[in-house]
């Protein structure tokens, strides 16, 4: 508790002027009280608002001399988004792995040309339930003191390993979340990807492939996973990362929508770059995503009930047709959970933050109502 309290207030003070303590001052040695002080006092900034579209979004080398890869140093953080990691690795995102909204917004941006309302409202999900909404930072993978002093809790603030919005069952490269380890790059998961693009893409791994193979794991889950749920938030995102192999990872340059499987590696396993990889030619989301959806027209969100192979559909979930569904329960159910009774300045920071999270939404298409759990 002490040192996690010790690391928010060097952290504070290096990001906002404080006038009582020089920002070069050392804190090694303050008591406890001095060290609240230091952190009482430290002045609290609103989040900014997250950054428009790039004006340039043609393709171009991402993979260049000023974005080397380098190697993990301990305690950097790196989780279950292969397209994070990368670009913490080669640092289109700080190095360590913990980030502001804004930051990964940028990265993702400029590292894969994801379009602006998407990569808007893929962010301040993730990071509301995820992040920490006073420091403003939120950690790519485990949880870690790094991104300061917790709010209250039932609050986590655990970062994207968290199994609780966007990480979850179904993962292409990732163990679900029963069978232990949730986050890291696992073999044999990623051998049934090889298997399946060999069997419906001639070798590479495209849309026909996404859709054969979200349709196994879920299968595969149903089957083996007694605990295992796909149900919104999660939802939306399985589907969505499906097509994201096929519309991120393969370089710009070719427009063949087949991704190669050493470069899907290169991305999963390695967080890297393949050399003279060049982004995508204009900006996506997640289209495409169609041919996965066509190919289970009558999949349910749902969980096992009791025990492997007893699968029954969550009417009070989400579907993936109804965004504003996804919306509105995200805020009054997950958000509210772990924000029963917010005050003062972390108050405010939700606030704004589910107010960007709102004008992504709407961005993004979805004419959904706003709500307001923390009042307007
Ligand atoms: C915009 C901010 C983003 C956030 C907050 C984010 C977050 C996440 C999270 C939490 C997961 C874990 C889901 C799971 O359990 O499988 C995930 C998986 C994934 N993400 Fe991201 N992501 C972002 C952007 C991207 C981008 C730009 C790409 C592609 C370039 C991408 C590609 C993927 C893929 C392919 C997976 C699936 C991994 C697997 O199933 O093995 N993500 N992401
Ligand atoms: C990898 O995934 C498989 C299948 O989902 C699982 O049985 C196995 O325990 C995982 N391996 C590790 C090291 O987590
Ligand atoms: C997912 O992995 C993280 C990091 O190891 C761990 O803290 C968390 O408990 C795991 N989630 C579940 C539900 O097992
Ligand atoms: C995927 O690859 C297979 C084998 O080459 C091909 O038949 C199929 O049309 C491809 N699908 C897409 C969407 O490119
Ligand atoms: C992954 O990294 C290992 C170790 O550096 C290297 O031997 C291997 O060629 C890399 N594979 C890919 C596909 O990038
Ligand atoms: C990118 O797309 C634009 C517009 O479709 C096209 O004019 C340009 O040649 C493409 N660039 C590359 C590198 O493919």
């Amino acid at each position: 508790m002490f040192s996690s309290l010790a690391i928010y207030a060097l952290l504070a003070i290096q990001a906002y002027t404080v006038s009582a303590f020089p920002a070069y001052e050392s804190l090694a040695g303050l008591s406890r009280e001095e060290l609240d002080a230091a952190v009482s006092s430290v002045k609290w900034v609103p989040p900014p608002p997250p950054p428009g579209p790039l004006a340039d979004q043609s393709a171009k080398l991402v993979h260049d001399a000023a974005h080397p890869y380098e190697p993990l140093k301990p305690g950097d953080q790196r989780g279950p988004c292969p397209a994070l990691n990368t670009l913490a690795s080669h640092g289109y995102l700080p190095r360590n792995g913990i980030a502001t909204p804004v930051q990964i917004v940028n990265a993702v941006q400029e590292g894969f040309n994801l379009e602006n309302s998407f990569a808007r409202f893929l962010v301040y999900s993730t990071f509301l339930v995820n992040g920490n909404p006073v420091t403003n930072l939120m950690s790519i993978g485990d949880k870690t003191s790094l991104t300061g002093q917790d709010p209250p809790k039932p609050a986590t603030v655990a970062g994207l390993d968290t199994h609780n919005n966007c990480e979850g069952d179904t993962s292409m490269t990732r163990a679900d979340a029963y069978f232990g380890d949730n986050h890291s790059f696992n073999e044999t998961r990623f051998q049934n990807l090889v298997k399946f693009s060999k069997k419906y893409g001639a070798g590479k791994y495209n849309y026909t492939v996404a859709a054969q193979y979200r349709k196994f794991l879920i299968e595969d889950s149903i089957q083996n996973n007694p605990q295992f749920t796909l149900v919104s938030p999660r939802l939306f995102t399985a589907f969505a990362e499906s097509v994201f192999p096929v519309n991120f990872f393969i370089d710009g340059r070719d427009t063949s929508g087949q991704l190669d499987l050493d470069v899907a590696r290169s991305f999963f396993q390695n967080m890297t770059f393949p050399p003279n990889f060049h982004r995508r030619n204009g900006s996506v989301s997640n289209v495409g995503q169609d041919v996965v959806t066509d190919l289970m027209p009558n999949f349910r969100p749902g969980y096992n009930a009791h025990g492997v192979n007893s699968y029954v559909p969550d009417p009070t979930s989400a579907t993936l047709t109804e965004p504003c569904v996804r919306y509105v329960n995200f805020v009054n159910r997950n958000i509210k959970s772990l924000y029963p009774n917010p005050t003062g300045v972390l108050k405010e920071a939700l606030k704004i933050n589910l107010q960007y999270l709102y004008e992504a939404t709407v961005a993004a298409g979805d004419g959904c109502t706003q709500v307001f759990p923390y009042g307007k």
